[in-house]
């Protein structure tokens, strides 16, 4: 029977079949598909898998947490967080354009991932990389159509030419939902293997217009509370996504206390979808909308208006950048 249990045993089998007594380097995004290779190929290998985890300074709140302490918990992985917060900031300084946002996000991610794997080569003999490959994406690969020249989508990994590694791809021939029940029967908590879609380039596009330190912050916590908030209401399986957009440039009045305010608004963009290709606008609780925009509003200093976005896509893409 072709049960998860037994695509672990034979998965395992296989990993430990290609690389031997070889070393293996895994870039971890915080996303379900290269914590689930990740953790199939430290139960192959144990140690001789190192992971290697870019803190580009654009995450949410929690999610280097997450991997640093959940993960590594769960997994007992070997884990080399580097902290690159500065450079991506450095590098973003000035800039408002989505695609030059993506553009230079991905550049600066490849490079930082590349030193280290440069820096793990040195250590040690590390021939293999692995990635979190799923067989949809296998098949789009081969030359299917996507939506990519839309916007220039940045993913972990990327293979430097002049490094020459072996890839190891476990789960090449799993679709989401049995990746999941892999992740499952790896051990791996819920909040990473059901964790919904967040894009490569982070916050950096969620913040309409320049990305600075004090509004990344202003974001993470509006974020941090639409999620503790849907997450609350029981939402987390209906929605696909909810991403919190910053809209950085945009003020407007209010009045809180008896003071006038002139803060930033900012966009809750609750979408369902199957794929991600479509999307419907999620017709959230009025409940749920109000303790978001009522709690947003009286605890982040910067935000004084909650704004909904009802899109479908198309028209809309799902993130605003
Ligand atoms: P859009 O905005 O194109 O997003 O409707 C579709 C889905 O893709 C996610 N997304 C990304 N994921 N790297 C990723 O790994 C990216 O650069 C990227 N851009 C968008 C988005 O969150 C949504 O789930």
């Amino acid at each position: 029977a072709w049960t998860t249990a037994s695509i672990v045993t034979e998965q395992i089998a296989a990993i430990r079949e290609q690389v031997g007594d070889g070393r293996a380097i895994c870039g971890l995004s915080g996303g379900v598909d290269s914590a689930v290779a990740a953790a199939l190929v430290q139960r192959a290998i144990g140690d001789r898998l190192t992971c290697v985890f870019v803190d580009h300074g654009l995450l949410r709140s929690g999610e280097r947490a997450q991997v640093e302490r959940d993960f590594v918990a769960a997994t007992g992985v070997r884990l080399v967080t580097i902290d690159a917060r500065e450079r991506f900031l450095g590098a973003l300084a000035g800039v408002t354009d989505p695609e030059q946002k993506r553009k230079i996000i991905g550049r600066e991610f490849i490079r930082v991932f590349e030193q280290a794997e440069r820096d793990l080569k040195a250590q040690g003999d590390y021939r293999f990389l692995v990635q979190g490959t799923l067989y949809p994406d296998v098949v789009e690969s081969g030359g299917g159509a996507n939506a990519a020249n839309i916007k220039s989508h940045h993913n972990v990994g990327g293979l430097p030419e002049d490094l020459q590694f072996e890839l190891v791809e476990p789960l090449r021939l799993l679709f989401k939902d049995e990746v999941r029940r892999v992740g499952l029967e790896l051990g791996l908590p819920e909040t990473i293997v059901y964790r919904q879609p967040f894009p490569g380039p982070g916050l950096g596009i969620r913040i309409i217009g320049e990305v600075t330190a004090d509004r990344l912050e202003t974001l993470r916590a509006a974020d941090a509370i639409a999620r503790e908030e849907l997450t609350a209401a029981g939402l987390d399986r209906d929605i696909w996504q909810c991403p919190v957009v910053l809209l950085a440039d945009v003020r407007s009045v209010g009045v809180q206390g008896d003071g006038r305010t002139y803060g930033n608004p900012v966009v809750l963009r609750p979408v369902s979808s199957e794929d991600a290709m479509t999307a419907d606008w999620t017709r959230l609780p009025y409940e749920v909308l109000e303790r978001i925009s009522t709690r947003i509003t009286n605890e982040v200093a910067e935000v004084n208006r909650v704004v909904l976005d009802v899109t479908s896509k198309p028209p809309g893409t799902i993130e605003w950048e």
